[in-house]
């Protein structure tokens, strides 16, 4: 023979290394690797490894120790993709922003939604009209500095602060409920030109209901994933489409009243109301209908309970935190004296800023799952279309490795040189052309708010034994109460 046993053994593996190189080579030059996945069951797939964690997303933290930072899991019937790390979710929100531009088919949205969820401003997937809906919202929800529109928005605020103040020295009603209503007050009078008496009973059961369905969408739901599993949910969906229908009906007779037939389409449109009117009638191309029109405009209104509800976590931080509140009486007396704190004041009080922006951090609410409306990658892994993608912003938010004792509330980790700074990494609004259309509200807002209660009150709580729930906005209609004390 004339080659050695040994010698047949060495060829063989350097032609098989060969094979197994080159074939590596052409799937990364293809972007042809999946991502890593778990092994899963049957059915269910991997839905059980979310169990035993407060939130999933804490589970998709320390399953990317195991799998890497782009991992595949299968949910129920729902194929999923994990993506961690700043580089990797600023690849899916910005770069291939486009490529991630849908929203979940989840059954229960459609339900919510009348059947259909495109008539959804944060469910439905990516379409000209969403485009065009979003850029009509802009000038009303990014008021820019210096403009009418801002100094009416600070008005607004500074009036309904006024108001919560009265309300909540009186020691009696739920701080939620008081919070939400002059909230939606100030969210009707910026988007509809529409004034409410806070206590009265109509008004009183519209906000109630938004909070519900606000509380509904910020749940997950098994369903979601097993579909077999949504008639244990048909009684309680029902219920809630009940509720977007009395919503409706308020919107239709205390808001539109008459404005849709009045509105000359002639005009400069003076709220966001008006916009929509004119855009509607003007029969512009993609045609809104009225309908979707109305879904949008309930949608925006809407936002006010994620501030009421963001409001009353912070509420809730704060009464844990009596040195926290100290530093901000100080801010506040030391720029302001007795001057009324209004939103214009946002850069002469960066600690107090700081406050919110660390309460948004803690409470780390998700970026609202996208889909894969073609085939792509993330980090050179392939993603296939259709595929549900989550992006952990929960570990953006609470990890070790980019935070200083991520589990504290410190605000003055956002303060570089008496200036208010946000990390790169930190994406509690998400990115890119589905990004939060509120952020700005959420700002000005709950500055105005929390300024005003700041300078009257110091927030305590009976028993400060609690730990603020995380991974979600919503709290249930009964939560926490404070007290509060004039200072
Ligand atoms: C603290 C409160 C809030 C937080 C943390 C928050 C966060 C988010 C996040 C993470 C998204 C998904 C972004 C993405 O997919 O990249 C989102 C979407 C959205 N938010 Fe907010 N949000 C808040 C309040 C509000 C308010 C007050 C409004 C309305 C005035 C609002 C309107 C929207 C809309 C319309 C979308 C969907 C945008 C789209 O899909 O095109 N949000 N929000
Ligand atoms: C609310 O009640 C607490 C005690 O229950 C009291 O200390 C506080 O002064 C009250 N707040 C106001 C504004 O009256
Ligand atoms: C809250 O404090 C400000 C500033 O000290 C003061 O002008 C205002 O009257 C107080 N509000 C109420 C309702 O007492
Ligand atoms: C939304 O987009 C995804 C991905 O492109 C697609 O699979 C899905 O059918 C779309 N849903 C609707 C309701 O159009």
């Amino acid at each position: 023979m004339f080659f050695t046993q040994f010698t047949l053994y060495l060829i063989a593996f350097v032609v098989l290394a060969t094979v197994f190189a080159i074939a590596e080579a052409m799937r990364t030059r293809q972007g042809k690797y999946r991502p890593p996945s778990p092994l899963k069951l049957p059915i269910i797939g991997h839905l059980h490894l979310m169990s035993g964690y407060q939130v999933p997303y804490q589970a998709f933290t320390s399953l990317s120790k195991k799998f890497g930072s782009v991992f595949g899991l299968q949910l129920g019937y729902v194929k999923c993709v994990v993506i961690n790390g700043q580089k990797n979710i600023r690849e899916a929100l910005v770069t291939k922003g486009h490529h991630f531009d849908s929203r979940p088919n989840f059954e229960r949205y459609q339900q919510l939604f009348s059947g259909n969820k495109e008539n959804s401003l944060a469910f439905c997937n990516w379409s000209t009209t969403q485009k065009t809906r979003r850029d009509m919202l802009k000038a009303y929800t990014f008021p820019r500095a210096f403009t009418n529109r801002f100094y009416t928005l600070e008005e607004l605020v500074s009036s309904g602060t006024r108001s919560v103040v009265a309300a909540l020295s009186t020691n009696t009603t739920s701080t939620k409920s008081v919070i939400s209503r002059h909230c939606a007050n100030i969210f009707t009078r910026h988007f509809c030109s529409k004034s409410f008496d806070v206590d009265e009973a109509t008004f009183v059961e519209m906000v109630d209901n938004y909070d519900e369905i606000f509380y509904e969408v910020n749940q997950g739901y098994a369903a979601d994933f097993l579909p077999f599993l949504l008639p244990f949910h048909e009684k309680n969906l029902k219920r809630v489409n009940g509720l977007t229908h009395k919503i409706r009906d308020f919107v239709l007779d205390h808001i539109i009243e008459g404005r849709f037939d009045s509105f000359d389409v002639q005009a400069e449109p003076d709220d966001y109301v008006e916009s929509l009117i004119k855009y509607v009638k003007s029969g512009e191309s993609p045609q809104l209908s009225w309908d979707s029109a109305l879904f949008a405009l309930e949608d925006i209104i809407g936002g006010h309970s994620a501030v009421a509800n963001f409001l009353v976590k912070l509420f809730a931080f704060l009464a844990k935190e009596p040195q926290v509140q100290e530093n901000i009486h100080k801010e506040i007396d030391r720029v302001l004296g007795t001057k009324e704190v209004s939103i214009s004041h946002r850069t002469l009080l960066p600690y107090t800023e700081a406050t919110i922006f660390e309460a948004i951090r803690l409470i780390a609410s998700p970026i609202v799952p996208r889909v894969a409306n073609r085939d792509s990658s993330i980090n050179g892994l392939e993603i296939e279309k259709g595929t549900v993608i989550f992006l952990n912003n929960y570990d953006l938010s609470m990890s070790p490795q980019l935070w200083d004792e991520p589990e504290k509330f410190k605000p003055e980790r956002f303060i570089r040189e008496e200036r208010l700074v946000k990390p790169e990494h930190f994406l509690p609004f998400g990115g890119g052309r589905r990004s939060c259309m509120g952020y700005k509200m959420v700002q000005l807002v709950s500055f105005g708010i929390l300024g005003g209660i700041m300078q009257n009150f110091t927030i305590g709580a009976d028993d400060t034994s609690y730990t603020v729930p995380v991974g979600s906005l919503a709290l249930p209609k009964d939560t926490f109460t404070f007290k509060f004390v004039r200072r």
